[in-house]
């Protein structure tokens, strides 16, 4: 797959790499990223081969600095946003991939930058990398999902911290706060987030596909619902295995 205007997509055996490549204007999610992500996503989603994906940022200084301000100029009308929306909800697309996505962090990582890491299950950063949520200071509510996500990664007192007041996070505090797991060298940072793509990717898919299911949703569930939903993954699992043997 390739001939992307912001995203260079590159499939290496069992793992994808997602390069946000508009360097210029701080890799700044336009309405092209997002078509360019949604198809990109919609095939990584569908084929078995992809085990792990990894996202970065083209360039020295932003993983995303956020939506692009410039086209906010120029935004359709929220009848027609409501309907691209529908039929193209990137956001929930992030939400139902089925394979672990892996965010190698550096820089800015602001506004719908800091929103996409936030669908990754892993996020790696390095020490320049710098988060916020710019959206209330601009007049404007997140409107990809960092509502919801944010609270679910840092509770709710560390989500009202930052998206009411607009405050930024370097490393460190991301870091203490639970919201990357790992810190590494700016200049390890790709190579580290590609180790940990293929040593997951080197596991058996199902059990890893089925672990991250059970994650994701069990949170959103009583630990009763939880508990079942453990069990019929764990289930399925031996019945595949069991039918293999076969
Ligand atoms: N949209 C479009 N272009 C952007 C951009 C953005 N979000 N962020 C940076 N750029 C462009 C700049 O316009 C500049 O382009 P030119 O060279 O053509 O002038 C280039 O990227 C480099 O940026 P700066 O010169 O500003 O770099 P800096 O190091 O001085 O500052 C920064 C970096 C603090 C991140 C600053 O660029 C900035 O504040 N950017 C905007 C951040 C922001 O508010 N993002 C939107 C959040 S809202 C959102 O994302 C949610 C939503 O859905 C609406």
């Amino acid at each position: 797959m390739s001939g992307f205007e912001t995203v260079i997509y590159e499939k290496d055996g069992s793992v994808a790499r997602l390069t946000l490549n508009r360097p210029q204007a701080l890799n700044a999610f336009s309405v092209r990223m997002r078509d360019d992500l949604f198809e990109i996503l919609s095939a990584i989603k569908t084929d078995d081969e992809v085990r792990a994906v990894v996202f970065k940022g083209a360039g020295d200084k932003a993983f995303c600095a956020g939506a692009d301000l410039k086209e906010f100029l120029s935004a359709p009308s929220a009848v027609k946003a409501r309907h691209i929306r529908s039929v193209r909800d990137l956001w929930r697309l992030f939400l139902s991939m089925p394979q672990p996505l892996i965010a190698a962090l550096h820089g800015y990582v602001l506004g719908s930058g800091i929103e996409i890491a936030l669908y990754c299950d892993l996020r790696l950063a390095s020490p320049d990398a710098i988060f916020g949520f710019p959206e209330v200071t601009l007049g404007i509510l997140p409107a990809a999902g960092g509502t919801q996500t944010l609270p679910r990664i840092l509770g709710l007192s560390g989500a009202l911290d930052m998206l009411l007041t607009g405050r930024r996070l370097n490393a460190q505090e991301a870091f203490l706060k639970g919201m990357v797991s790992r810190i590494v060298p700016r200049e390890e940072l790709l190579q580290k987030a590609e180790e940990l793509a293929q040593n997951i990717a080197s596991f058996d898919p199902v059990v890893v596909r089925n672990a991250k299911q059970a994650l994701i949703h069990g949170l959103d569930m009583t630990l009763d619902q939880g508990l079942d939903l453990e069990w019929r993954l764990a289930a399925k699992i031996k019945e595949i295995r069991k039918s293999s043997k076969i």
